[in-house]
């Protein structure tokens, strides 16, 4: 399979560069340029590499440098930013720094006749963001575009098939960036369009089948689409011999738990086991109000309610887990680099007597993981869940935790989802749900005064779930779903809609 480098200098947009180049069915895969050498690189046999961006000046003494040696590996390199003045550098060409003329956001380009920008027009829009520019292309270079501020804005010694832009072709404001990449994979670095995902499943069914043979495979299920997909993907491969324990807490949405169960048992036949531990939570949770308390109960509890299942399989070989790519990135980001430790179900493996951990998903992105879930035939409601966390509905019962208050929520929050899927709103917004809160307030229903509870209604919209802005859902749906609360959901009096965005405030509310 043909594979491009993604040499991460510290940039914001590593990720996104590999995930562009992966929609082109190349796979591309991210290393800190501290972390291989370009032994390595040729040894591993890379058909391109690509230099991120990253925050620092390469004149700063502590700006991350590579060996020059890469550039005449014969391996084609392409730089983009900090990773073309780097480049730049690299090849005896002259950097500097334009303090007062900085180039921030979306610039005219102008581009000239070469290979990397073939199908791209002479004029078209690019995004910019910085201070330092090429100020001379290093001997053996030419310049092939430049904007009003930026004289070299893109160059290339066509001979080592060097190339470099100071825009982001990865960014969606950089209109043709997608075709600049495609030119760079397909044109120079002449890769085959190899990576798919019926490939990769086929070829990780394949190579279960054969590597996990006779073992007994354990996965925690929580209905959440990596797990989902671990297990759906695991099963076509080893079928009896694996085992998905699903534990609900009682803390899950309307029909939730039921839903899980008769699409993992019923349709793919899953040997799934569903723990009906609600009654352990509950009463673990009685009387707890403080947020950070339930969280570590509940963690806590799911531990031991895991493990007393696993005790009764018995001696499993092989814990999966439904690690994604973006979990395991070592980011480039300074020397300490650290790779984030994740585990879907904290410390499970500390606890579990097993051989060895498989992470079926550890190689993809997201969108790929749902790629995969859809190709394998889970149903959309579980592909494009949206993100629910781990302690439930127990962060959105705010103060404590009771079947009645749970009951109420449970109410609440499906009316809202109903509406929201009714509007054919589910696009607009990255998660949406209700919150019980523990406020009463005054209310009139027919002749009576009333003194109900207040539901809030929440939707953010959000890329990566580190800010979010609150999403501006249509009024009507925010009034139909606020009269059926009221109407259909007894002991609510108020609804309100939170129109708070992170920061100051969190998504949730506990
Ligand atoms: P906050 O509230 O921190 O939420 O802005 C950001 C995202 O994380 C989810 N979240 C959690 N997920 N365990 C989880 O598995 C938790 O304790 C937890 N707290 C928040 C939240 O739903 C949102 O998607």
């Amino acid at each position: 399979m043909d594979k491009i480098l993604v040499l991460d200098f510290g940039g914001q947009y590593n990720q996104l560069i590999a995930r562009r180049v992966r929609e082109q069915h190349v796979y591309a895969e991210i290393k800190p340029y501290n972390k291989i050498t370009v032994e390595e690189i040729v040894e591993i046999g890379y058909k391109g590499v690509i230099f991120t961006g990253g925050p620092n000046s390469v004149y700063d003494e502590k700006s991350p440098h590579y060996d020059p040696a890469i550039l005449d590996a014969g391996i084609p390199v392409l730089g983009i930013c900090y990773g073309d003045q780097l480049m730049a550098f690299m090849a005896g060409g002259k950097v500097d720094s334009a303090e007062n003329s900085s180039e921030y956001g979306k610039t005219t380009l102008f581009t000239d006749n070469n290979v990397l920008f073939k199908d791209v027009p002479k004029e078209s829009i690019c995004f910019m963001s910085h201070t330092d520019y090429i100020s001379e292309p290093p001997a053996g270079f030419k310049t092939i575009a430049h904007t009003p501020k930026c004289p070299c804005a893109g160059m290339c010694d066509e001979e080592r098939k060097l190339y470099g832009v100071q825009f982001h072709p990865e960014v969606t404001h950089t209109i043709f960036g997608t075709q600049i990449l495609k030119n760079f994979i397909f044109d120079v670095c002449e890769c085959n369009m190899d990576w798919t995902m019926e490939d990769f499943i086929e070829k990780t069914v394949a190579r279960y089948k054969e590597e996990l043979k006779g073992k007994r495979v354990l996965l925690a299920l929580s209905g959440g689409v990596d797990s989902s997909v671990a297990a759906v993907l695991l099963n076509n491969a080893i079928g009896e011999n694996l085992t998905c324990i699903f534990v609900d807490h009682g803390l899950l949405r309307k029909d939730e738990g039921d839903f899980v169960e008769k699409t993992f048992k019923g349709q793919f036949g899953l040997n799934m086991i569903r723990v009906n531990a609600q009654d352990r939570f509950l009463s673990k949770l009685a009387g707890v109000t403080e947020p950070e308390k339930k969280r570590k109960i509940i963690g806590e509890e799911f531990i031991r309610v895991f493990e007393d299942e696993a005790k009764k399989i018995g001696k499993v070989e092989v814990l999966a887990q439904g690690t994604i790519y973006p979990d395991v990135i070592e980011s480039g980001k300074g020397d300490s680099a650290v790779i984030k430790s994740h585990h879907n179900v904290g410390g499970l493996p500390d606890v579990i007597a097993f051989d060895e951990i498989t992470e079926p998903l550890r190689d993809l992105f997201k969108d790929e993981v749902r790629e995969v879930g859809e190709k394998l035939g889970i149903p959309y409601e579980l592909v494009w869940r949206q993100p629910f966390p781990g302690p439930g509905l127990a962060v959105r019962v705010i103060g404590e935790i009771t079947e009645d208050r749970l009951a109420l929520l449970r109410e609440a929050d499906a009316i809202f989802r109903e509406e929201v899927a009714n509007a054919h709103c589910e696009k607009m917004t990255n998660q949406y749900f209700a919150v019980l809160t523990d406020l009463r307030s005054v209310g009139v229903m027919g002749d009576a005064r009333t003194y109900g509870r207040t539901i809030v209604l929440r939707a953010v919209t959000t890329d990566d779930f580190m800010t979010a802005e609150w999403t501006r859902l249509p009024f009507e749906v925010l009034e139909k779903a606020s009269n059926r609360i009221t109407n259909e959901v007894p002991g609510v009096s108020r609804v309100v809609y939170d129109i708070t965005s992170k920061p100051p405030a969190t998504v949730e509310w506990e």
